[in-house]
């Protein structure tokens, strides 16, 4: 049985020493849990591997605490720099070359020579980093393949017994994991849309991302077809739900389920959107889901969905 504990100066110090001593812990982060351990302890790293059942070739995000951190691990370009300015702490990771300094095991980088790095605005992560004082990777805080976790409650059902504490720091605030950008080629490229929309990034940088599919010779390990997986089979678009099926709605529906947003708002459906489909999960052997707007988050959210619908 894993503890699920309230964040407190107490509980803090716990985690630190579970951290230091090579253990796992799970900490809220504005976009969904994360499963943190020493990024520098390549024991440990085997372990949060084995403990979510990820593929070693996919590797973790460092999530650090400021910049020095920041710069100690990867080397940040001008325009980098730039956008970490802006938009950190927040929901955006940066793919980068990894630093000379660099201390993240090459396991968590799965032996790349780049490094994926975030630092979270949630209190509680920024917290946990700076007591333990040096990065932590974490990868989503589910089994892997699983729908991500955004409530401390979502960890314990996927990862009870096997990490040593859970930090709860309540629902998560944005619902979905953050966006991935690499400043490793020429041109900045989305390897991973999320809860940065990429509109602001795009007006940031002055020009258009660069898809993945476009770019070449960019490592994008670890985007699985099939991910955030439910049980149940999923079908997309759906004007309304079949007999058997259950109803995920957005905006006003006549039919009962689980509503994203009744007012068709995409924030607040992207911060539902994971909980509702392990609500419908534990309900229903099917899902009908409602056509959601392909702009702004809904970009990150019809990913998500897409591959939760998909079957290898
Ligand atoms: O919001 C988030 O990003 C959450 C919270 C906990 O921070 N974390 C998260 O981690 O979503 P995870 O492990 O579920 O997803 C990390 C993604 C994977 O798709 C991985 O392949 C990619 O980041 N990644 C990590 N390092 C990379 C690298 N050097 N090059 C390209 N992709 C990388
Ligand atoms: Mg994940």
């Amino acid at each position: 049985m894993t503890a699920i504990v309230p964040i407190q100066p107490g509980t803090l110090s716990l985690a630190a020493m579970h951290l230091r001593g090579g253990g796992l812990v799970a900490m809220p982060t504005e976009t969904v849990y994360g499963l943190a351990c020493n990024a520098a302890n390549p024991d440990a790293v085997v372990r949060l591997y084995e403990a979510k059942g990820r593929p070693r070739f996919n590797p973790l995000i460092a999530h650090v605490a400021n910049m020095e951190m920041a710069e100690q691990e990867a080397v940040f370009s001008d325009q980098a720099r730039e956008i970490a300015a802006k938009f950190w702490p927040g929901p955006l990771t940066l793919v980068l070359p990894v630093a000379p300094t660099g201390t993240v095991s090459d396991i968590a980088r799965a032996g790349l020579d780049t490094i994926a790095l975030r630092m979270p605005a949630h209190p509680g992560a920024r917290a946990l980093i700076e007591t333990f004082g040096k990065p932590l990777v974490a990868p989503s805080a589910n089994r892997s393949g699983h729908v991500s976790p955004t409530t401390a409650q979502h960890v314990k059902e996927d990862l009870d017994g096997k990490v040593d504490l859970i930090l709860d720091g309540g629902p998560c605030d944005r619902g979905i994991e953050s966006t991935i950008v690499s400043f490793v080629g020429e041109r900045p490229v989305l390897l991973r849309a999320g809860a940065l929309e990429t509109p602001a990034l795009e007006a940031a940088l002055g020009a258009p991302l660069i898809a993945r599919e476009e770019a070449d010779g960019i490592s994008a390990p670890g985007q699985l077809k099939s991910h955030y997986a439910p049980n149940a089979r999923i079908r997309l678009n759906a004007e309304a739900p079949e007999p058997g099926e259950g109803w995920l709605a957005f905006g006003e529906t006549p039919y009962p389920g689980l509503n994203l947003s009744e007012t068709g708002n995409l924030r607040e459906a992207a911060k539902n959107l994971f909980a509702a489909l392990r609500t419908l999960d534990t309900q229903h052997d099917r899902i009908a889901v409602a056509r959601i707007p392909d702009e702004g988050l809904g970009e990150a959210i019809n990913d998500r969905l897409a591959r939760a619908a998909h079957r290898d």
